[in-house]
């Protein structure tokens, strides 16, 4: 196994940030396997992937939570690591069905490790995300800063499957660990052809500003613009989903050269707020923005943005796409999607 060509299954390969990073991996020289169950994403990314890459990625439809056939994958498949992107990612559902959350995220991920610890697999990116920071103190966040209580199941998953994976580093540092803290990824493709594609209603700002943009729905809710913050609107840190996919290469290279368990920020460092990225979005594209303002969200924290300077040190990289790149290709992605 040499550092640009090793075996590597990805769970959750055909949704949004998995499929962003397939592109990124394959371009790198490694050869993907891809395993879903298809929950939130269409088997026709694989296509797309293909027409992107000139790669024909096979694809496992799968519950990771089957338990027998995660096992056979992963004993056959002679994979060097996994990259672990699959499970639910909606904050509202979470809290109405916390039960197959913690089923389906953290059920899912024992089971998968179970299956990597019987298979001699022993490296894995885990997909997580800012908000095992919770509300914080202070914002820039780094790794050390400490994780509060995520404001919702959802959040809690992500929390409990980062402690599992150091538990099991502690029990055994022959495992190679890489946990990734995503911010806010927006954004698509340039070529359009791969994007965010929420089923139903979008929870997520981006999507649902740019089906307002597109038609789909009449107005954009801005929840609350009484937040502590300079224009009162919610300030999170935006980051083009091509810069996060790029974040996940270049933390495989460090885990390659050095073997063990780190968590990494990804994020671009700025704060952006709700106000500002509409603004920028009709900047962006010469369109105006039906909105208004509504009470806030249950669960929403004022502002979270990153320090991201451990990346930098320790990965070499950084995010070099602005506001405008993302506005701009989720824009182009939203308008042209097949539906
Ligand atoms: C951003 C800001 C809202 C929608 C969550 C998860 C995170 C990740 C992304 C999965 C907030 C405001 C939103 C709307 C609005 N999960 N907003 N109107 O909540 O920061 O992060 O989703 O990938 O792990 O925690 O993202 O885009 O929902 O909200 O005003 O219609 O936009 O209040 O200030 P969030 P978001």
């Amino acid at each position: 196994m040499t550092r640009s060509s090793t075996r590597i299954l990805v769970t959750g390969g055909t949704g949004f940030i998995g499929s962003h990073t397939v592109i990124e991996l394959l371009a790198e020289g490694h050869t993907i396997e891809i395993l879903d169950n298809l929950s939130n994403s269409s088997p026709s990314v694989i296509d797309r992937i293909a027409e992107i890459s000139g790669v024909q990625v096979p694809l496992h439809v799968l519950d990771i939570r089957d338990r027998e056939r995660i096992g056979e994958l992963v004993s056959d498949g002679d994979f060097d690591a996994v990259f672990h992107f699959a499970g639910h990612k909606a904050v509202g559902e979470s809290v109405a069905s916390p039960l197959e959350y913690f089923s389906n995220n953290v059920g899912g991920t024992i089971s998968l490790l179970q299956a990597m610890h019987d298979g001699g697999v022993r490296t894995m990116v885990f997909s997580s995300s800012a908000t095992v920071y919770g509300n914080p103190l202070t914002v820039p966040v780094s790794e050390t800063t400490p994780t509060a209580s995520p404001a919702n199941p959802y959040g809690r998953t992500k929390l409990m499957i980062e402690e599992i994976l150091a538990d099991l580093f502690r029990s055994d540092p022959r495992w190679n660990i890489g946990i990734l803290r995503y911010f806010n990824p927006v954004g698509a493709h340039p070529s359009g052809l791969i994007g965010e594609a929420p089923t139903g209603t979008p929870n997520n700002l981006m999507p649902y500003l740019t089906q307002v943009a597109v038609g789909i729905l009449p107005c954009l809710q801005i929840f609350g613009d009484d937040y502590p913050t300079p224009d009162g609107t919610g300030i999170r840190d935006f980051i083009h989903v091509v810069d996060l996919a790029k974040g996940h290469t270049a933390a495989y290279r460090r885990m390659l050269d050095n073997p063990t368990f780190a968590i990494w920020n990804l994020g671009t460092g700025k704060g952006t707020s709700v106000l500002e990225l509409i603004s920028e979005f009709e900047t962006a594209t010469g369109l105006t923005i039906p909105r208004q303002v509504v009470g806030r969200r249950e669960g929403d924290v004022p502002q979270v943005w990153a320090d991201v300077s451990l990346a930098l040190r320790e990965l070499g990289w950084k995010a070099t796409l602005s506001t405008t790149d993302m506005c701009r290709d989720a824009w182009n992605w939203e308008r042209t999607r097949l539906r």
